[in-house]
Formats: C-alpha cells, structure tokens, sequence
C-alpha cells in the first residue's frame, strides 16, 4: 500500500512507519515537526514537512494514496486545560483540514490514533468500546469531537474509517523511543532517574483504592502499538463505509510503584521515590478490555510485558542519552538513507 503517516515523526507515529515499511509498504510522513524529530524519520520513508491546516501541502501529500494513518495531536492533558484553544484548533479544525483534503483527493480509508480519555472517569473497568464516553479535559474532548467528524465523513462520503483508542504507550524499537519535551509520562521519567538525570521520581498519590495504593494504568508497548495500526490499516480495505472503534490494552494493568520497581530490576539502579500529592484528574484505575481488536483485528499484544516494555525505553535512552538532540539534522534520520522530500519546506 501507498500510505500517508500524519503526525509520522512523533513517537508513535515513527515506530508506526518503521513497522509500515517493514512490512513493503510505501510510506510517506507528513509532519509539521513541531513536537516530532526530523531524526525519527525511517529509513525508506519519505517526508515532508507541513501542517495539517495547509489544504495545498496535504493535497499533493495525498496523491496516489490508499490509506491515512493519522498521529497529529496535541496530546498532554495539562496542557489541553490551559490553553483549549490550542487543542481545538489542531485535534478538530486541523483534522476537519485532513478529512476535507482527503475527500478532494479520492482517498476514504483512514485510521485515527485515539486516546482512552475520551471516556473520562469510567464507570467500571475493564473499559468497553460501547462504555459512556464524557471527556474530562479539553484533550479528551477535541479527540471524540473527531472521532465524531470521522464517523459523520463516513456516512455522507463513504469513508471506511477505524478509530484506536489506546491508554498508555511505553517501550521502544533499537531505532526510535520517546523523547518530549516537556516530559510528563511516568516511564521516561523514571528512567531519567535511574540515568541520574533527577534526584528522585514522584509518585503521585498513594491513597488510591487499589492494592499498592498508587493509580493503576494499562501499558502496550509501541511495537504492538504500531502493529495494531497496521492491522487496523488492512481492515479499513475491507470494510464497508463506517466507522469502527477499538481499545488496544494489555487488560492487566500495573500500578504506578510496580513500573519503579519493574524499572530499578531493569537498570540495577536504586531509583529513589517520594510520595507526593495526587495529581489533578487522574482516575484510580484505567484498564481497557481489548477483546475487539484481538477478535476483529487479530491483534495480538506480544511485546507488552512491564519488563519488555522498561527494558526497551532504557536500552533506548542508553543507546541515544539525548534522545533526538544528537540525531544528524541533515534529513537522513537516526540511520542513513531517511529522505526529505524535495522542496518540503
Ligand atoms: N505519574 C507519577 N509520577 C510522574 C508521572 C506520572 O506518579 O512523575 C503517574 C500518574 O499520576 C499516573 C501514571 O503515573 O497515575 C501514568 O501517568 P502518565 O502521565 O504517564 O500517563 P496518563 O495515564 O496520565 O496519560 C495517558 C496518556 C494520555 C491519555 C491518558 C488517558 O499519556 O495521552 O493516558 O487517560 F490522555
């Protein structure tokens, strides 16, 4: 398949592409770079660099294209709460721009990497597709109100469209790992302490009613991550005009205090860590039930052990103590033979 990565230099979105051309297919990542790596760019990728509100650049993005894969968000819910506007106009009128430019083009298969905050605080876990879905934060809301466009396009324009609804993404591949700034997530942060990089992790809260007493989360590893998506990709070309919905989850969950201790066995280090106050919304216990994708789509999580998952973000971090910071800037990515697309800027 031809396909076009939106958002493809980001985390999730280059571990994706790696995987897409893996497995033969022609991919091309189109990112704006404003929190993606010009360095995360595969090898056999090709890019170029544009914002999703640009309905030109898309257009000649999308030429000869079967498939979307779409990863451009704003995705930090702290962020979402202060500054809604941001969230709005790059989740809903950024991504209203990708569908509209996808119409023009002729091209209706679409999958969206979604988030589990559309739910908010869930009633019961392990979380359903079918469970009430009522945001609690700008983040959440702008990432529903597309899945809502998304299912709107299919009706009136017969795309075949599939969303994924994913809790926590840790690990990484030897080539492409997590490197945000600024950094929120609980993985990367305990591992910039076990590289010395801080003195202590915070543990946020543990007086939750949950048996260590610290918030529960479901973890997948990128590598399934990415191989849901493709999975997800092959489906949107058999599927009739709808939209689909799937939560991908390991449908274990582990405490916040088993990812420190899972991580001070993976690197040997002490990792020390302080009990300090709950943070502002953030529910008990998350924990997806992802029995639809693994009997629709055939996924399969094989990577998503707590121990693969911190062992790969440290051999990662091991492998690239700066992440992207010391990548070549000259476009041939984390190995050699990466391609920016010319006249991309
Ligand atoms: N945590 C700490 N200390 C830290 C960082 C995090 O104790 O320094 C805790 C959090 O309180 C939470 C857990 O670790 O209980 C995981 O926190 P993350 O920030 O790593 O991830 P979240 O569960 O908050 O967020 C994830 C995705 C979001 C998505 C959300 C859905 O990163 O994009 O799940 O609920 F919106």
């Amino acid at each position: 398949m031809k396909l076009l990565v939106v958002g493809g230099a980001g985390y999730v979105g280059s571990t994706s592409v790696e995987r897409f051309v893996e497995a033969g297919h022609e991919v091309t990542i189109f990112d704006n770079l404003s929190s993606g790596h010009r360095a995360a760019v595969p090898r056999g990728a090709r890019l170029v660099i544009g914002d999703i509100a640009d309905g030109s650049r898309l257009a000649a993005a999308l030429d000869g294209v079967d498939a979307v894969l779409h990863c451009a968000a704003r995705s930090l819910v702290g962020e979402s709460m202060a500054d809604p506007g941001l969230y709005y106009r790059v989740n809903v009128a950024g991504g209203v721009s990708l569908l509209e430019s996808m119409r023009a083009a002729g091209v209706t298969r679409l999958v969206y990497s979604s988030t589990a905050a559309v739910y908010g605080e869930p009633r019961r876990v392990p979380i359903a597709e079918a469970d009430r879905t009522q945001p609690i934060n700008p983040y959440g809301e702008t990432k529903l109100a597309f899945e809502g466009a998304m299912r709107w396009f299919s009706a009136a324009h017969d795309f075949r469209a599939i969303s994924l609804r994913y809790f926590n993404v840790a690990g990484a591949t030897e080539m492409n790992g997590e490197d945000h700034d600024p950094e929120t997530h609980l993985v990367p942060l305990v591992l910039r302490v076990a590289a010395g990089e801080a003195t202590h992790v915070q543990i946020f809260g543990q007086d939750y009613p949950t048996p260590d007493g610290t918030c529960i989360r479901d973890f997948i590893h990128v590598r399934d991550l990415a191989s849901a998506h493709l999975l997800a990709l092959d489906a949107t070309g058999e599927a009739d005009p709808s939209l689909e919905v799937y939560n991908l989850g390991s449908a274990a969950g582990f405490s916040v205090r088993e990812v420190v201790e899972a991580a001070r066995r993976v690197t040997g280090r002490a990792i020390p860590a302080r009990v300090v106050k709950r943070r502002t919304g953030d529910p008990p216990v998350l924990v997806a039930s992802s029995r639809r994708a693994r009997r629709e789509l055939g996924w399969a999580p094989a990577h998503s052990t707590l121990e693969q998952m911190v062992s790969d973000a440290w051999a990662w971090r091991e492998a690239h103590p700066n992440g992207y910071a010391d990548a070549p800037s000259d476009g041939t990515g984390p190995v050699a033979g990466a391609r920016v697309a010319a006249g991309a800027r």
